[in-house]
């Protein structure tokens, strides 16, 4: 069978690099789509006969074994998914993983353990990345890059081994590649970015680029009280990054200038502490401006809810990345469901809907929408954004650039 991009991989061991982070809590995977997104790639590959060996990490383990980031219940979940056994090696390199490899017959798939316990997968060292790339590339015969999610990483098993193996981008990463492109380059309009999450921090390159494209910016999430207090708002416990205050002034002038219109709530859902087990949430709702002090912001309000789906009426490209609010507690979630029915709307009327980010996808799968309601759900995070920032993604040109 032909794999595009490798030729005939029946009988070849064949190294494929998914993005496998999902949440979890204990060893329960609390949402799969990560997972499920990895299938059809390995389903093709496990069709044309070849023996696969699925590369991956989990969360963000320091170079060394822990066990709350094994892959153990991921491999299981995939092994359900595909409808067939996966095997599962209990290091990434080591002797399990050679053996695991030695004894696939062709269409079998096997999981090697967390990528990232090994120190060499992150190092900064180019050297010591390699030397752990070619115990990878041991493995294999040929590597196929289908983790989006990592593809913004220069990582051994998602750089370093591309260098080293005959290889092809992954049906997955090809298809993200295609969406996010028509986001940047001229995108149908009107074109509107919605983004939330904790940290403006992480936002601003994309936020940087974006005011020069997008026509609207509507912003919610715990990012959005830096820009308040930037306006001159108290916003009492809420989370504020007081380092990048001057940072969202900039960029309100720079909006305000440019006419690109920036929209924050004008009305917040408070409560005097952050939802957690041992209390019953007591939400509040106050306009924006009048936070009280001893309170913090956990979700957009219901009038902020009705503006931002307003604004995203005539829209005809929408990229969203970042929840509103608390969604996981119910109380919270409202601005964020307000958010995700809004860009159900836009699909509807033809326009294009991008959900980015780990975070907003599992929302909307969590809030129950329907993943075909939107344009495109995308299991990039941080490599959606860069992607759209413009940088370059060292994932992608490695396979553009290495010799295959
Ligand atoms: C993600 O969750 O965005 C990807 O899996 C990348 O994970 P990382 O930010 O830990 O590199």
């Amino acid at each position: 069978g032909e794999y595009a991009g490798l030729g005939d991989v029946q009988g070849k061991r064949v190294l494929v690099r998914s993005d496998l982070n999902v949440p979890l809590d204990g060893t329960s995977i609390t949402d799969d789509g990560r997972i499920r997104a990895s299938v059809p790639t390995i389903r093709t590959l496990v069709e044309a006969g070849a023996r696969v060996v699925v590369t991956a990490h989990l969360g963000r383990p320091k170079g060394a074994p822990e066990d709350r980031y094994s892959l153990a219940p991921v491999a299981a979940r995939l092994g359900e998914l595909l409808g067939t056994d996966v095997a599962f090696a209990t290091d990434t390199v080591g002797e399990s993983a050679r053996a695991a490899v030695a004894d696939l017959a062709d269409g079998q798939v096997v999981v090697l353990e967390n990528v990232r316990f090994n120190p060499g997968e992150t190092s900064k060292d180019a050297a010591e990345r390699g030397a752990f790339a070619d115990e990878l590339a041991a493995l294999a015969d040929a590597f196929v890059s289908d983790g989006f999610g990592v593809v913004h990483r220069k990582q051994a098993s998602v750089y370093d081994v591309a260098e080293r193996l005959p290889h092809a981008m992954g049906g997955l990463v090809a298809t993200e590649i295609d969406v996010l492109r028509r986001l940047t380059v001229d995108p149908e309009r009107p074109y509107v970015v919605v983004l939330g999450g904790s940290k403006v921090s992480d936002k601003l390159g994309v936020i940087d680029n974006l005011l020069g494209k997008a026509d609207k910016l509507l912003i919610g999430g715990g990012m959005v009280f830096t820009f308040l207090k930037a306006q001159g708002h108290e916003v009492g416990k809420s989370l504020l990054e007081e380092d990048q205050l001057d940072v969202c002034r900039a960029y309100l002038a720079r909006a305000e200038e440019s006419g690109v219109q920036i929209l924050l709530p004008g009305d917040v859902v408070v409560d005097t502490a952050f939802p957690s087990g041992d209390r019953n949430p007591e939400p509040r709702v106050v306009p924006a401006d009048q936070i009280p002090a001893d309170a913090l912001g956990l979700d957009i309000g219901p009038a902020s809810g009705a503006d931002f789906a307003a604004a995203l009426d005539d829209a005809r490209t929408v990229f969203w990345n970042g929840p509103m609010g608390v969604f996981e507690t119910p109380e919270f979630s409202d601005g964020t469901r307000a958010v995700a029915e809004a860009l159900t709307g836009v699909t509807a009327r033809g326009g294009l809907s991008v959900v980015g980010g780990g975070d907003s996808a599992a929302a909307v799968r969590a809030l129950g929408f329907d993943e075909d309601a939107f344009g495109h759900i995308s299991t990039g995070g941080g490599a959606s954004l860069e992607y759209l920032e413009g940088k370059e993604l060292p994932g992608i040109t490695v396979l553009e650039d290495a010799q295959s």
